[in-house]
């Protein structure tokens, strides 16, 4: 399964596009024109995770799949949507699309995670969104994660040491760090996580490409 990391808290993953923040993050060079998806999953809509969703899921004719409230603000923009809403189950693709609590705040709706299972690859994924630590990660780690996608950079997320119990929590096979370098107020070094994380950590560079 490819897995792209395109900076902050966007991946692409097969055909499915998270939290797409490319043209607003200082430290990204993809531009939205390059990016090629069937699916957008957003976590919640504040700048840096909504970022250019709309402008890539127009020209790629993707579906938005967020919680009601922003789903139905991008079906009002003329975009293909999916609302759901927490502790929901949808199929999109090959994709069945979980959302999940996070911790944290937003304009529409509730800030939310997803667990996805791609059929095809059988590969089990939490995305986290932006998140504090919170005791019902268990519950998350109960439906057996393979890939945890968590948030690092302190100050609007958990930081390090809070991720770490996190892991603890979730029990996943390999957990990928993001939400931390893109702006001074979120700089931590992820190799610190790595150093004290029990379990394999991927650290990607903007715009690597891994195989997983
Ligand atoms: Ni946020
Ligand atoms: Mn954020």
């Amino acid at each position: 399964m490819i897995v792209r990391y395109l900076g902050h808290s966007a991946f692409l993953i097969e055909d499915l596009l998270l939290d797409p923040f490319l043209s607003g993050n200082p430290t990204c060079k993809i531009t939205p024109d390059e990016v090629n998806c069937n699916i957008i999953c957003l976590t919640h809509d504040h700048d840096d995770h909504i970022g250019d969703a709309f402008e890539i899921g127009k020209r790629n004719n993707a579906v938005i799949v967020a919680i009601h409230e922003i789903a139905k603000y991008a079906s009002s923009r003329g975009l293909k949507t999916e609302g759901m809403n927490i502790g929901g189950t949808i199929t999109v693709g090959e994709w069945d699309i979980k959302m999940v609590e996070a911790l944290h705040s937003s304009g529409m709706g509730h800030p939310a995670g997803f667990i996805l299972k791609h059929r095809k690859f059988g590969r089990t994924i939490y995305h986290a969104g932006d998140t504090g630590l919170f005791s019902d990660m268990r519950l998350i780690g109960d439906e057996g994660i393979d890939i945890a996608m968590l948030p690092i950079g302190d100050r609007y997320t958990m930081g390090i040491r809070d991720a770490l119990r996190a892991v603890d929590l979730i029990r996943p096979k390999l957990v990928i760090p993001m939400h931390y370098g893109s702006f001074p107020a979120i700089s931590v070094n992820p190799e610190d996580f790595r150093q004290d994380c029990p379990v394999e950590v991927e650290i990607f560079k903007i715009g690597e490409e891994k195989d997983l």
